[in-house]
């Protein structure tokens, strides 16, 4: 390889390099001794690109690139502001511009009373944060056993330790002998398709909910801190909970004193149809964390947002907070995250995946529920969920261990899409900005996909 680190040439010496050195997240190492690492060099629009392969991405990266790939006019605000201002830190009552104008307007965009911003860098740094912040505003109210934290199965909040013990996946504690019980406890997730049995979703919901305060009672409202959910469980299935959830869910916060935390990572900006995915499901959180659609992935930022009670206890007294990041308020995330926010909002983003555009993806894309191998599609803006079964009327699953979700996203790469497997569901959150013929081109080629893994079930005798 060149002696120019910039070099970008010679794709067979980057993948060894990468392959010797580079620990990659959430990656079976095996995979890398099997095959060396696919090397995205570009993106534009819904499409990546990397070795001569142009693939459409419905998973818009990780559910982050709201605005779509590779805009100039967030090349040039990030380039304008990193000659004006490379960085500045915003410890000790400091700030900057963007930082100072980028949390006005997120005051302004989010539901009720949520006015009051912390920047970090990560959707795991948001709700790490937010620990610590519920932490500390329990014990300046005088209330300090309030320390339980009630999350959900299948949650999914990040993989910093403490993010890590909210997860409802134990595959993310064993590894690291993250000890959840006594900070952390776990309650159903509202997944009416697994577990509804013969509750009818609305039922069901309201069931879910109940879960969420049989724990109270059973753990003492006075030990509860807080309660913490996606609006939809994006991570592991795309579960879109049925409508009598999250009002029920506000219901018994409120009736307990527990702080209510919606991790908006994935549903804020628009994917939904609204804002905030709070609007669309009917109910106000104490707390919201941002970050993926912030910057639509093109700067690394987060926030939590706070409401006014929160803000005005955690503040009220002269002392320090302790806590923040160096990169926190970061000039250039900033200044990005505002550009992005314009660009929603120029554009119509929201109002597009609440008309037209989410309208048209429910329908192409709801048309494969038809299919042998889907069980049903589940659709929310530009959030959906395809789920597996092997008998649609009784909803039973293949074993996890056929993998056929691993399979319908090989064979969909082969129809140059990229969708995400998780269990025994395909995932999409595609882009706000895919235009219809690219929802055809999804709807089509993940058709051929389902088709080719129901074939190779057929042929083993095993299709349900
Ligand atoms: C709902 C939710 N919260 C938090 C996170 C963690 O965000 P990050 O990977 O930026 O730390 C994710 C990441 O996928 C997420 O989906």
């Amino acid at each position: 390889m060149s002696d120019n680190i910039q070099d970008f040439s010679d794709l067979a010496a980057l993948q060894e390099a990468d392959r010797r050195h580079h620990l990659h997240p959430f990656t079976d190492p095996q995979a890398l001794v099997s095959a060396p690492p696919f090397i995205v060099d570009n993106a534009k629009g819904v499409f990546i690109e990397g070795q001569n392969i142009r693939v459409l991405d419905a998973m818009a990266g990780l559910g982050c690139v709201n605005i779509g790939y590779g805009r100039k006019e967030m090349a040039d605000v990030a380039s304008a502001m990193m000659q004006k201002l490379s960085y500045y830190h915003s410890f000790a009552a400091v700030s900057n511009p963007p930082a100072a104008a980028l949390c006005e307007k997120l005051a302004s965009l989010a539901p009720g009373d949520l006015n009051k911003v912390f920047f970090a860098n990560s959707g795991s740094e948001a709700n790490e944060s937010v620990i610590k912040l519920v932490h500390m505003y329990w014990q300046l109210k005088g209330q300090a056993d309030k320390r339980i934290f009630i999350s959900r199965d299948f949650a999914y909040h990040g993989s910093t330790i403490a993010a890590s013990a909210l997860n409802g996946l134990t595959a993310m504690h064993s590894p690291f002998g993250i000890e959840t019980s006594g900070s952390v406890e776990h309650v159903t997730a509202p997944f009416w398709y697994r577990f509804g049995g013969e509750l009818s979703p609305n039922d069901f919901g309201i069931q879910a909910a109940k879960s969420i305060e049989d724990k109270i009672l059973e753990l003492g409202p006075d030990n509860v801190a807080a309660f913490i959910g996606e609006p939809i469980q994006g991570t592991l299935g795309a579960i879109i909970p049925p409508d009598s959830y999250w009002p029920e869910v506000e219901r018994i916060c409120r009736k307990y004193n527990v702080l209510l935390v919606a991790d908006e990572v994935v549903t804020g900006f628009g994917r939904t149809g609204t804002w905030f995915a709070q609007e669309k499901f009917g109910f106000q959180a104490d707390i919201m964390t941002l970050a993926k659609g912030l910057s639509s992935g093109y700067q690394p930022i987060s926030a939590v947002i706070i409401n006014d009670d929160i803000a005005s206890v955690v503040t009220e007294k002269p002392e320090v907070l302790q806590h923040g990041f160096t990169t926190s308020a970061h000039p250039v995330a900033a200044a990005v995250a505002l550009k992005n926010i314009e660009i929603i909002e120029r554009e119509g983003l929201v109002e597009r995946v609440a008309g037209e555009i989410g309208t048209y993806f429910a329908e192409i894309i709801g048309a494969l529920s038809d299919h042998p191998l889907v069980g049903e599609v589940r659709i929310c803006g530009l959030c959906c969920g395809i789920e597996l079964a092997k008998n649609k009327a009784t909803r039973e699953q293949y074993p996890y261990e056929f993998s056929l979700c691993n399979h319908v996203s090989q064979a969909a790469i082969g129809q140059r899409i990229i969708v995400r497997p998780g269990g025994n569901v395909v995932m999409m959150f595609p882009p706000l900005i895919i235009e219809k013929s690219e929802i055809d081109m999804l709807a089509k080629g993940l058709r051929i996909a389902l088709d080719h893994v129901y074939g190779m079930l057929v042929a083993e005798g095993m299709a349900g």
